[in-house]
């Protein structure tokens, strides 16, 4: 017998969605948030976000984004059950449960951490952890009991979060070890052939970078940032290399194989630069308008989304709280009244 397969990842609430975002790890996600063949866990990693943001105002404002993003873009909230880390108690108690399995060495060759050290050593600092949160290093252990919380098979996630799948599975298994066969072990799931856009500078498109494009921006806005994709100076009939062209690419992520090549024909035809990027905003705006208007209707609307994360976080808990009745039962935290 085969088991079902749990598929479950996480979105931290930081920034506003991006088309980057959408290509990479939106639209895969919403379509398989239809996959009926599995059970989908999808939620927002608020605790995570704490994690380098002191703004009590952006978080919040970005678990809204993020949430009328995902659902405005049709995520299938009954085949996926979608909901808000914070919701879920039984996650920060096992934790901490975990964190007791959890060698402080793995910990220090976390990429993200190693990463801050290595920072501060670039910098001469004297202290190497300087800045450095307990809630930084820690970070897998709280992914892990995201993952570990929900018998989570297939952990869809990119490549830079690929170590923090393998230390979840790494604690999981140290804790069956010890307490027995009660945790599933999981699996990172990366995905190749997702886009990775670049930003209207040519770089990796990046909130940190500041060269995104907003997924549902107005139409002025839109164009406006479309306008700004840095080209190179070649005139009107010159031809174009498309293989070195981020208006290129973000085109071929939202077109049709024809009609990318299409676009390929014209830039070997010397398309002027201002007139492929016209080209290009039309089609996303096209491609975005009708999700635009719901995602202008959930933001109006909060109390809508915050009734749908709140179901979704009553169906998680049908799983979290005898999972974590379990864990606790096997480290021997147990009522004393029911002892015989
Ligand atoms: N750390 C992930 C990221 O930055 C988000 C995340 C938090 C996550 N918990 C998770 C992803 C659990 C997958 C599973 O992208």
């Amino acid at each position: 017998m085969s088991k079902r397969e749990v598929w479950l990842t996480g979105i931290t609430t930081t920034g506003t969605p991006h088309i980057g975002n959408y290509v990479g790890a939106i639209r895969p996600g919403v379509a398989s948030s239809r996959d009926a063949g599995r059970d989908n866990f999808y939620f927002l990693a608020d605790l995570h976000a704490l994690v380098k943001n002191e703004d009590p105002e952006k978080i919040a404002q970005s678990t809204l984004e993020i949430a009328a993003s995902w659902l405005a873009l049709g995520l299938d909230t009954d085949n996926t059950v979608f909901y808000r880390q914070s919701d879920i108690p039984e996650i920060p108690a096992l934790t901490w449960v975990l964190s007791s399995q959890t060698a402080k060495g793995l910990m220090n060759r976390a990429h993200a951490y190693k990463a801050a050290v290595q920072a501060n050593e670039d910098a001469g600092s004297k202290d190497p952890d300087k800045g450095i949160t307990m809630s930084l290093f820690g970070y897998p252990v709280l992914m892990a009991a995201d993952i570990i919380m929900f018998h989570a098979t297939h952990v869809p996630v990119g490549r830079d979060q690929k170590q923090h799948v393998e230390m979840a599975r790494d604690i999981a298994q140290r804790f069956n070890h010890h307490y027995g066969e009660i945790l599933t072990l999981p699996e990172a799931v990366i995905s190749d052939n997702t886009a990775t856009l670049k930003g209207l500078d040519g770089r990796k498109m990046s909130k940190s970078y500041n060269n995104t494009i907003p997924l549902f921006e107005p139409p002025k806005r839109l164009r406006k940032l479309v306008m700004k994709i840095k080209t190179n100076s070649l005139e009107p009939g010159e031809p174009k290399d498309p293989s070195d062209s981020t208006l290129f690419d973000i085109y071929r992520a939202f077109a049709t194989e024809e009609e990318t090549a299409a676009m390929a024909q014209q830039f070997a035809d010397g398309i002027a630069w201002g007139q492929a990027k016209q080209q290009l905003f039309e089609y996303i705006d096209d491609h975005l308008s009708a999700a635009r208007e719901e995602y202008d209707r959930l933001i109006a609307d909060p109390g809508h989304i915050e009734s749908v994360l709140k179901a979704g976080a009553e169906r998680a808990r049908e799983v979290s709280v005898p999972l974590y009745e379990r864990v606790r039962d096997a480290v021997g935290i147990r009522s004393l009244a029911s002892s015989s």
